[in-house]
């Protein structure tokens, strides 16, 4: 018979990082070819995956801990709660972006993260929000029920497109839509349409100089950049767990600025209230948001309690961040970069400098998410179902994986449609050209 201890000891135990099941030798990985890290992804040697920023392929080793922890979870009537704190995980994670494991939270998607900020700040009828028109249907959707349930203002701006833009621009254009009511400014780091990478840094300093809170849709970032979420100097940065960091499905991370670093973003924390919580105290207040760079709560804590979770997927997407500190973030970046940058040639050399919606001039805006237009009339732009066409021929006839987005263009009447592509450390070049290729053969047959 086991005793109460016994039993809250082996309940901590599961959910802890299993041994790796490959034998490296620690460091391994950090030297290893492009060719030996491909064979990590359970992913067919014969699709080309384009479409990271849809969703990523997981690790083999990803899936096994989500497979064992599950298993090691089911049934064995244990105390399911603490480890769903996710303290090691949390803190090992929050390593790895720059920050502390009380400003890290393991959530279930970007979406929820982002949802559970946005609700949670201390917003009042008449106060604004400024945002663009580019951003995920996750953000404009929650700042509109604001709008309809507070009356807030929801102020937008439409980035502009093409490969000729500079970071100055955009940074002007929100400057420029700044009111003495704005109190938050939202962006996403990588936007998903035009796979343009923010000015963040200079957007947090401009959000600095107005007195702003940030709120950084990062679903994109991580597992693509080596970020360093504090000097960003942003308040809230939402992530996907699922797209470049090649977790399950079903993961976020959430940075919360939970203590005050004035290099990084010399404002006092904004109010902010935890919804969904069951670590918030019950009765009372907690104590006040800190002034300095030592926490007064742990924030994190009240966001990751949030009853019962899904204990194998936020181990499972700790191996995942594991893995890529294993291969070097650093090194990640520099591959996927180093990709793109050969994919945005091929795409040039396939349909012209001016088949670009992606920033391509300033190395500042250019991501791994690649924007174009392939066919030959402009006007095409406006035709959904070439663009559907394209896409699912790509896929099902060839194994290529890209999608189709739609967006705001500014001075135009219509949505414009484009295809993307995104590149990542699993791709390599022979099958970017040899997507490409097919990519112009395809778009001249259909233009
Ligand atoms: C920029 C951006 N934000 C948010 C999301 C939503 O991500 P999630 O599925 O993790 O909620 C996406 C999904 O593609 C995205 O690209």
């Amino acid at each position: 018979m086991t005793t109460q201890e016994e039993t809250v000891a082996s309940t901590t135990h599961p959910a802890e990082p299993a041994p790796s099941t490959t034998g490296r030798s620690p460091g391994g990985l950090r030297t290893a070819s492009w060719d030996r890290i491909r064979d990590l992804f359970a992913l067919d040697r014969n699709s080309v995956h384009l479409n990271t920023g849809t969703v990523g392929a997981m690790p083999h080793e990803v899936l096994e801990v989500n497979d064992r922890v599950t298993r090691e979870w089911t049934g064995g009537l244990m105390n399911v709660y603490p480890p769903a704190m996710y303290t090691e995980h949390r803190a090992n994670i929050a390593r790895s972006f720059g920050v502390d494991q009380d400003e890290m939270v393991i959530c279930h998607s970007a979406t929820e993260g982002v949802a559970r900020v946005i609700h949670g700040l201390d917003l009042a009828e008449g106060d604004e929000v400024l945002t663009t028109t580019h951003e995920c249907y996750s953000v404009l959707s929650n700042f509109n029920l604001l709008r309809n349930r507070h009356g807030l203002t929801v102020r937008t701006v439409t980035p502009p497109s093409g490969p000729d833009v500079r970071a100055e621009e955009i940074v002007e254009l929100f400057e420029r839509r700044i009111t003495p009511r704005t109190k938050v400014l939202a962006f996403a780091g990588v936007t998903l349409f035009t796979g343009t990478m923010m000015p963040i840094r200079d957007l947090c300093e401009l959000a600095h100089r107005h007195g702003l809170t940030t709120v950084i849709d990062g679903a994109l970032l991580p597992g693509m950049l080596d970020c360093d979420f504090r000097s960003y100097g942003a308040d809230f940065i939402s992530c996907s767990g699922a797209k470049f960091q090649c977790g399950p499905l079903g993961t976020g991370l959430l940075y919360v600025r939970n203590k005050v670093h004035p290099q990084h973003n010399p404002l006092p924390l904004p109010t902010f209230w935890p919804i969904i919580s069951t670590w918030y105290p019950m009765i009372g207040s907690p104590p006040p948001r800190t002034t300095t760079s030592v926490e007064s709560c742990n924030m994190g804590d009240y966001l990751q309690s949030a009853g019962s979770a899904n204990i194998a997927r936020g181990a499972a997407l700790a191996r995942a961040c594991e893995l890529w500190d294993e291969i070097g973030r650093d090194r990640i970046e520099r591959r996927v970069r180093d990709l793109a940058e050969h994919a945005r040639s091929r795409l040039v050399e396939a349909f012209g400098w001016n088949s670009l919606y992606s920033p391509s001039a300033d190395p500042r805006l250019r991501s791994p998410l690649i924007a174009f237009h392939p066919f030959r009339d402009r006007a095409d732009a406006w035709n959904i179902k070439k663009f559907v066409e394209f896409v699912d021929r790509l896929e099902h006839e060839h194994r290529i994986w890209i999608r189709w987005t739609e967006f705001d263009v500014p001075g135009s009447p219509h949505q414009h449609y484009a295809a993307r592509l995104c590149t990542h450390l699993f791709n390599d070049t022979a099958e970017i050209d040899r997507a490409v290729a097919t990519m112009a053969g395809l778009a001249r047959e259909l233009s």
